[in-house]
């Protein structure tokens, strides 16, 4: 059966193409698109390899070649197939990029603020004489707060099984450690991921942290390293993005006018610029640098500590999870940062088996 695979994010449609080939070498199966690639089923139910021609080129996409290989995989190769993108598009990218690099680097862009009763919570979170009782206090003074903290830890991104009505119930449920977690898990969504115009897509993105977190979290206990440091390094993996994009919403140059009107040109901006984004504001937070360190390296192949491979792991599984078609089984079986971290095909199926789980707690807040 042929195999389908994606190259390095390049998005094509392989499916139809061999689709279409398959179809005309052998009118006398049907063609059914399975989980696995392409197969075809002849009168009596029997499967049937379909033959693709070897190696050659099929037909061109919008921005890749795609080509096929029998008893291998239909790939998709990077090559400008489509037209050259619109030069001027291409400068007011290039001069909107350099004015957010400066901005970034230079620490004059404006960041999300945390809400003072978060910044009050981290800043004792800090303090080792802080105990639960006295945590309570200082979320108990802002009403909103404390009912957003008991509303996620009542969440099945807690795995709550009975529910957890004082808030001393739930820091000491938790461990003060977690509280941070709830606390920036709360400050992202009312004040990072709210840019005008981009709820939809935002909202898919902060779907994708959480269920990264969860992931990172199960692949960090599993390989016995820091739960809590999974966790937050999934959670802000991307927390660079809505922060991109605010800072193109708000730039008053008549070239981000121009980069406004093209979406597609707008999100490559946004996915170019996101880990730096995200380590400026982990740093504004005061997060711990290691956690800094992970949002502006997690699309690096060459950062390869314990903690990174984790969190490109985590990524992985989120998007295969929550199906934005950028990855199927077969890449995450053979992903690279699994065989760093000694994983077993049987220990990512575990993973995977908590795929529902995940999606159900990602889905809360949406
Ligand atoms: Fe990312
Ligand atoms: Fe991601």
């Amino acid at each position: 059966m042929v195999q389908l695979a994606r190259d390095g994010g390049h998005r094509c449609d392989p499916v139809v193409f061999a689709f279409e080939q398959a179809l005309e070498a052998r009118p006398d199966l049907s063609i059914a698109v399975t989980a696995q690639g392409l197969g075809g089923v002849d009168g009596e139910g029997r499967e049937h390899q379909v033959p693709v021609p070897r190696t050659r080129t099929l037909t061109k996409s919008t921005d890749a070649t795609v080509v096929a290989d029998v008893n291998s995989d239909l790939t998709c190769q990077a090559g400008p197939a489509s037209p050259q993108p619109d030069r001027a598009l291409a400068r007011a990218q290039r001069e909107i990029r350099d004015e957010l690099v400066d901005q970034f680097e230079g620490g004059r862009v404006v960041l999300p603020l945390l809400s003072e009763s978060v910044q009050r919570v981290l800043s004792a979170l800090s303090d080792d004489r802080t105990d639960a009782r006295a945590l309570a206090e200082i979320i108990k003074r802002d009403q909103a707060f404390a009912g957003h903290v008991l509303r996620v830890v009542n969440s099945p991104i807690y795995a709550s099984t009975s529910p957890t009505v004082s808030l001393q119930q739930a820091v000491s449920r938790l461990g003060m450690g977690r509280v941070r977690e709830v606390a920036l898990l709360i400050s992202m969504q009312a004040r990072v991921f709210a840019v005008a115009g981009f709820a939809v897509e935002l909202n898919a993105i902060f779907r994708h942290a959480i269920a990264t977190a969860l992931f990172a979290q199960e692949i960090a206990r599993s390989r016995r390293r820091n739960v809590e440091e999974g966790f937050l390094s999934g959670l802000l993996h991307d927390v660079g993005k809505p922060v991109v994009l605010q800072a193109i919403v708000d730039s008053k140059r008549p070239a981000a006018r121009e980069l406004r009107a093209d979406r597609a040109a707008v999100w490559a901006l946004v996915d170019d610029l996101h880990g730096l984004a995200g380590r400026v504001l982990a740093a504004a937070w005061s997060l711990p640098d290691a956690i800094g360190d992970l949002i502006a390296g997690h699309h690096d192949v060459h950062a390869r500590t314990p903690s990174a491979h984790v969190t490109r792991l985590a990524d992985s599984l989120a998007h295969f999870t929550l199906g934005d078609g950028t990855l199927d089984e077969h890449d995450l079986q053979s992903h690279p940062d699994a065989a760093e971290l000694n994983l077993y095909p049987e220990d990512l199926d575990a993973f995977l088996a908590r795929r529902q789980a995940i999606v159900g707690a990602a889905g809360v807040f949406t």
